[in-house]
């Protein structure tokens, strides 16, 4: 094996590395057939290992002849399959030969490198999504221990439903070449289909593999590119789209838009949509307000989708229920679906009221002053309670009572971290605010936002108070308060009427 020793140690593997990954090397004359001849192996069992191709005289050979071996371990760190890479470049043979499917390996269901990466995915809850097992293991060696590989085929699902259990966001970091970017696009659209993973796409600089890159830098100049260069899907896409395209022809241009524009209305956040329109329309000289034309039937097509079905849901189940219903009173996942598409996911019962109960001031004039003229009106989270100041005086000063527009707020705001809420209050759908009893709705917005949220302050200071009594031993304390807990927990149950 010597010469699958240099191989590997030519390509930067330390033995280390080598012995973690256990790499290894098969060499030709059915060495292996051989050896376990002399054990005595049962034949069937030999052939349901798939380490041996079946000749037509129903003789059995070695798989993986004068080929290094990395095994495949499944995440519990068996091993359960191999690929043979050749050592020389030269015949027309395969790169790479993998194990085929057997009743150990199920290809569609495992990814390369989970086994030694699923702690550090965990515990970071972010995943690199590499090509190749050369990149995998080179990173490994270079101390970036969360990078896995699909198998030689292109992802699946299930690898994605599996990396969904364990990361909140995905690197996806392929090769620079084109078949690199084709695979990158089918994974990108393969994680928005099944996962809530938040995908970034890394590109490894002047056209390296990560492997290539690794070997001539070391990991923070890796860290730094993954940190510096990358791209959402969006802007991949809009790039990506442009491949093989003759932007010059007119006819061409058209086409891209086409592509482009679902890309586009799959953002959430109106502000972002229209930047890249208006970029669009820059960089192809073509009309804006007809870019937003032409992109109206999907933002409404995605409404229907997305938030339509789950609203009629709710609509029926409110005339099942015959009077007024309050969103809290509802089966929680019908409403939360139908109310909150674009909001982000986790929010607290009282942040959630917070959200929806600005929006909706904000567009409605006659809610504005029914909650404004409460005198102990308050929100808890400052940014809120900063918002409502801040639309206070811009009423004022321009609009007098009339909706907010969020475009014209957004200028006079100006803070990033506000214009953010303030794009994301924009998502909610009108729909919501157009209701019969939006004086009882509000009313329970109000006291979710004035009773509960207040509740969990306080809660989250008993305990803090907790910890510390008990870290200092204090047990006549630590009683006293976890009494104080538990009844504050009771009262914090949500109020269902039955
Ligand atoms: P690449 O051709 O990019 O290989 O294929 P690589 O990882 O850069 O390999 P090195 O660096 O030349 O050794 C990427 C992946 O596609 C699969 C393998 O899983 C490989 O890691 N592949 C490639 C095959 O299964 N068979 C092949 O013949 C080639
Ligand atoms: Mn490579």
């Amino acid at each position: 094996g010597e010469q699958a020793l240099d191989y590997l140690h030519e390509r930067g593997l330390d033995d280390g590395t080598i012995d973690a990954y256990s790499l290894g090397f098969a060499p030709t004359g059915d060495v292996l057939l051989k050896y376990f001849e002399e054990k005595k192996i049962d034949y069937q069992l030999l052939r349901a290992s798939e380490l041996f191709v079946t000749w037509s005289d129903g003789t059995l050979h070695d798989r993986f002849n004068d080929r290094v071996l990395f095994t495949i371990r499944n995440a519990k760190g068996q091993p359960i399959a191999y690929s043979g890479r050749k050592l020389t470049s030269g015949d027309d043979e395969p790169k790479y030969i993998n194990s085929p499917e057997s009743p150990l390996f199920e290809k569609s269901r495992e990814l390369f490198n989970l086994d030694m990466a699923k702690n550090a995915i965990r515990k970071s809850k972010q995943v690199i999504l590499f090509e190749g097992f050369m990149d995998v293991i080179a990173a490994f060696q270079a101390g970036i221990n969360n990078g896995v590989a699909s198998m030689g085929t292109s992802l699946t699902p299930e690898q994605v439903q599996i990396l969904n259990r364990m990361a909140e966001s995905i690197s996806v970091t392929y090769d620079a070449d084109s078949a690199g970017q084709a695979a990158t696009k089918r994974a990108l659209d393969l994680i928005a289909m099944n996962s809530q993973l938040k995908a970034q796409v890394v590109h490894i600089p002047d056209n390296q593999d990560p492997d290539e890159f690794l070997r001539s830098h070391d990991s923070t100049a890796f860290t730094n590119v993954f940190v510096h260069n990358t791209e959402d899907p969006v802007a991949f896409n809009i790039r990506y789209l442009q491949t093989d395209r003759n932007m010059n022809n007119q006819a061409e241009v058209f086409a891209y838009i086409a592509d482009v524009l679902p890309v586009i209305a799959s953002v959430n956040e109106p502000l972002i949509r229209e930047t890249y329109l208006a970029q669009l329309s820059d960089a192809y000289h073509i009309s804006l307000a007809g870019l937003q034309q032409q992109i109206q039937p999907l933002l409404l097509a995605k409404i229907a989708q997305g938030q339509g079905g789950a609203r009629q849901t709710q609509a029926k189940s409110r005339q099942q229920n015959d009077g007024a219903q309050t969103p809290w009173q509802n089966d929680t996942r019908t409403w939360s679906k139908a109310v909150q598409p674009n909001l982000r996911p986790r929010l607290s019962r009282g942040e959630q009221a917070e959200q929806i109960l600005l929006a909706w001031i904000l567009r409605d004039p006659t809610a504005w002053l029914n909650v404004t003229s409460r005198e102990d009106f308050h929100f808890n989270q400052a940014n809120y309670e900063t918002l409502l100041l801040l639309a206070s005086a811009y009423k004022d000063e321009f609009e007098g009572n009339e909706p907010v527009d969020a475009a014209r707020f957004m200028d006079y705001v100006q803070r990033p971290d506000l214009t953010r809420i303030i794009a994301s209050l924009d998502d909610i759908d009108d729909r919501l605010f157009d209701t019969e009893d939006s004086q009882s709705q509000i009313n329970d917005y109000i006291r979710v936002i004035m009773q509960e949220s207040p509740l969990e302050d306080q809660i989250k200071q008993v305990r803090r108070e907790l910890s510390e009594a008990s870290q200092v031993h204090n047990q006549a304390l630590v009683a006293q308060l976890t009494i104080k807990l538990v009844e504050l927990m009771k009262q914090n149950q949500p109020q269902r009427k039955s």
